[in-house]
């Protein structure tokens, strides 16, 4: 039997390296697209333990020649659409850039796919920070909820969703959204904010620093593990629909309570080490995130194994072999 063939746009990221093995144990023919960086050991450094068996092409969603290309020569059967600028504050520093990338780039990928491939299976990174400070009445995000984003990450998150939602209709695509609460773990970015807090105060127990510096800790989030997240991305591909699903723990913590949990967990206390600095804060805040994920729960059977306890244990062990 022939393999299945899945192409991966930011096979380079957190999600794209847990996606490609966990596609690869699936016996997938595995491809991604990465960018060109000066220092090339970067742009594959997530992929290190699956590099020999994942085949990556040059590309960038801004380049539709590099995409249409490589469309065309793999033919895939499914198309992972991860590809993004995904920090929200620097997306204020860069907001052109942030828009060509995660919305035009997804107009980009969805001509290459309905042109070349339009039998393939289609699934695209939607993000939380879509739904900017629309919270129901019961506390919760859902698919119902208003979409009124405040960052211009959340404005290009939005004009991609509304695409392949769009495409889906007009042209009878198998294009599925996935609206992904946070979600991290050990290959996290640095200056996200629970990798932050994780390594630092780690290397503060170890004696090599002292002192965390913070934006906003009152902000709440929904944080799940990317191993379980990106589960999900293959479950809702693969469901005979294609549709929108939420996925997320239906739990929610704050910045301040992120910090208490690792720090205590280190015998410390947060409250000796972390200072504000106004510099990590955003010109707009989302503040509240709690995603109802009841419809991946039903329609696929999906749960999340990691809880947020769980998921900062595995970071905090991580870092831990790193001092
Ligand atoms: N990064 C960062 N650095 N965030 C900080 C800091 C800091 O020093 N101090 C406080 N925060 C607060 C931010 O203001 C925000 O409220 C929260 O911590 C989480 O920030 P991030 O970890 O940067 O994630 P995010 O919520 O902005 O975005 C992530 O989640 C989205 C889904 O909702 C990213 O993964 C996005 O790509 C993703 O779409």
């Amino acid at each position: 039997m022939t393999k299945k063939r899945a192409l991966i746009t930011g096979i380079s990221g957190q999600d794209g390296s847990y996606l490609s093995e966990y596609l690869l144990d699936l016996d997938y023919e595995v491809h991604g697209i990465i960018r060109r960086l000066s220092v090339a050991e970067n742009q594959d450094s997530r992929l290190k333990e699956t590099c020999s068996n994942i085949e990556t092409h040059y590309g960038d969603m801004s380049d539709i020649p590099s995409l249409t290309r490589v469309v065309s020569e793999v033919k895939p059967d499914e198309i992972y659409n991860l590809a993004a600028m995904s920090h929200v504050r620097i997306s204020f520093d860069i907001p052109h850039y942030t828009i060509q990338t995660n919305a035009m780039g997804v107009l980009n990928i969805l001509e290459a796919y309905r042109n070349i491939v339009p039998k393939a299976k289609f699934y695209q990174a939607s993000s939380s920070e879509m739904f900017g400070n629309s919270v129901d009445e019961d506390g919760v995000q859902r698919l119902t909820t208003p979409m009124t984003p405040v960052s211009p990450y959340g404005c290009a998150k939005v004009l991609g969703f509304n695409l392949v939602r769009h495409y889906r209709h007009a042209y009878g695509l198998h294009a599925c959204n996935g609206i992904l609460f946070n979600h991290e773990s050990p290959r996290r970015g640095a200056n996200f904010v629970t990798n932050k807090v994780v390594k630092t105060a780690v290397h503060i127990k170890a004696g090599l620093t002292d002192k965390l510096e913070l934006g906003n800790m009152d902000s709440k989030r929904d944080w799940g593990h990317s191993k379980d997240y990106v589960r999900a991305m293959h479950m809702i591909v693969n469901h005979d629909v294609p549709d929108e699903f939420i996925v997320a723990t239906g739990q929610t913590n704050s910045v301040r309570d992120l910090c208490e949990y690792v720090f205590s967990k280190l015998d410390l206390d947060y409250k000796e080490h972390v200072v504000q600095n106004s510099k990590f804060m955003r010109p707009e805040e989302l503040n509240y995130l709690k995603g109802d994920p009841s419809k991946a729960r039903e329609v696929l059977k999906w749960e999340p194994e990691y809880t947020f306890e769980t998921l900062l244990d595995d970071m905090i062990e991580y870092w831990q072999t790193k001092v």
